[in-house]
């Protein structure tokens, strides 16, 4: 047989994903994914702490999950009982901690613990593509609550709630990313997540909490965690260290009680996560984690001025938008002619990757004519000079923006 002609096609696994497209490289304009800004990339500090770490502790690594167990590093835990105590008001132990490969994992560790095909679960109607994805590929049903400034309607997620016990039906859980909500960049303040838990209550379903964005408010004030607000009870909350200082390392983590930490450790079969990223994290953020978040904050708030001033000097009216309160994304409304699926390919030729909306929302009709475009990775200049191009293709393809409307946005402004 020669090398390569091995058919793999027949032997499959049923039900896989179709085949990954072979990576290239970033299109020059690159909107897409929540890549970080890279001058904000602590490095020096970075390379001190591994230094450090590796000479102190390095023999450690001759045994599988160093010398703290199967939950991960324990100076990592530890920083996060701190820090979570700190900034998001959560009590809670090193134990109750479960470092992840990113919180990807913990997102498949929860649904491991909880979700079957046929399940229901109740989302935000925009909501990560990440989860959409493995909603689908899991056979389990979605229940999209739509969302205002504030977050997810509650009247909407009572009316929904209400109507899942009516037909006998009880979510598994509500999936919310309550602190700078991905696409939409909304916070929902406390009184909504006290609404929020007394409906989950109610209805005895529990709440998953993504929090991986909470560090990238711009004002650095946050509401308690829902974690916070039911100590933990009836409630599992994620994070990650991908945002506040590097997606490539891939630590996230996992908090919730040991009744069911443990379910989803007992899933977690990879003899543990990457050690050296957590032992340099660890390092890293004991000593500078609180000064690094508020200035890669700053560098990220620029970015998203320039990204708003060149969507209004070059969509002018044609493009629709709400300052985000925090975070990495914008989240765009074009004129109802565009269609961002059919923007996507022309986009793309052009330099320009974009995230088009139905794939970030569970109304496929309300995402049309929406993206998501994420600030944080390029450039001033780039943001400036990938706008222009994508409102020339927008403007070929779909007649949107008319020249007309910018000239006179801008004599207005
Ligand atoms: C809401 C949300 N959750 C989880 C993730 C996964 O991030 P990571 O695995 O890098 O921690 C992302 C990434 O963009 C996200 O937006």
């Amino acid at each position: 047989m020669s090398a390569g002609s091995f058919d793999f096609a027949s032997l499959l696994a049923p039900g896989l994903p179709p085949p990954a497209p072979k990576w290239a490289a970033f299109p020059p304009y690159n909107f897409v994914g929540g890549h970080n800004d890279a001058d904000q990339l602590p490095v020096d500090r970075l390379t001190a702490a591994a230094n450090a770490v590796l000479t102190r502790e390095g023999a450690t690594l001759a045994n599988y999950g160093l010398a703290s167990g199967p939950l991960g590093y324990r100076p990592l835990r530890d920083f996060l009982v701190a820090k979570l105590g700190r900034d998001a008001g959560i009590s809670c132990t090193a134990d109750e901690i479960l470092v992840t490969s990113g919180s990807l994992q913990a997102i498949d560790l929860v649904n491991g613990a909880l979700l079957a095909r046929g399940d229901t679960v109740v989302i935000e109607q925009e909501t990560y593509g990440g989860c959409l994805t493995r909603f689908a590929r899991l056979g389990v049903n979605t229940v999209g609550i739509p969302l205002d400034q504030g977050g997810i309607r509650m009247d909407a997620l009572a009316a929904a709630l209400d109507d899942l016990k009516r037909r006998g039906v009880r979510a598994k859980y509500i999936y919310t990313i309550p602190t700078v909500q991905n696409p939409t960049g909304t916070i929902m303040g406390e009184e909504r997540r006290r609404e929020l838990l007394r409906l989950a209550d109610q209805h005895a379903v529990p709440v998953f909490e993504d929090d991986c964005y909470a560090d990238l408010i711009w004002d650095g004030r946050r509401p308690p965690a829902l974690y916070a607000m039911r100590e933990g009870r009836g409630v599992i909350h994620i994070g990650s260290f991908s945002k506040s200082v590097a997606p490539a390392l891939r630590v996230g983590y996992i908090v919730a009680r040991w009744d069911i930490l443990s379910r989803m450790q007992a899933l977690k079969t990879d003899a543990g996560s990457g050690a050296l990223e957590q032992m340099v994290l660890a390092e890293f953020c004991a000593t500078h984690f609180s000064e690094h978040v508020p200035k890669l904050r700053r560098a990220l708030r620029v970015k998203l001025e320039t990204l708003m001033d060149a969507l209004a000097e070059q969509f002018g009216t044609a493009a629709e938008f709400d300052d985000p309160k925090g975070g990495i994304f914008l989240w765009v409304k074009l004129p109802d002619a565009v269609d961002t699926q059919k923007l996507y390919q022309p986009a793309l030729a052009a330099g320009v990757a974009i995230n088009p909306g139905p794939e970030w929302s569970t109304d496929k009709s309300y995402g049309k004519s929406r993206m998501r475009l994420c600030f944080a990775n390029p450039s001033q200049d780039t943001i400036r000079a990938g706008i222009a191009a994508l409102a020339d293709v927008c403007r070929r393809e779909f007649g949107v923006p008319e020249r007309i409307a910018n000239v006179e946005q801008r004599a207005r402004a």
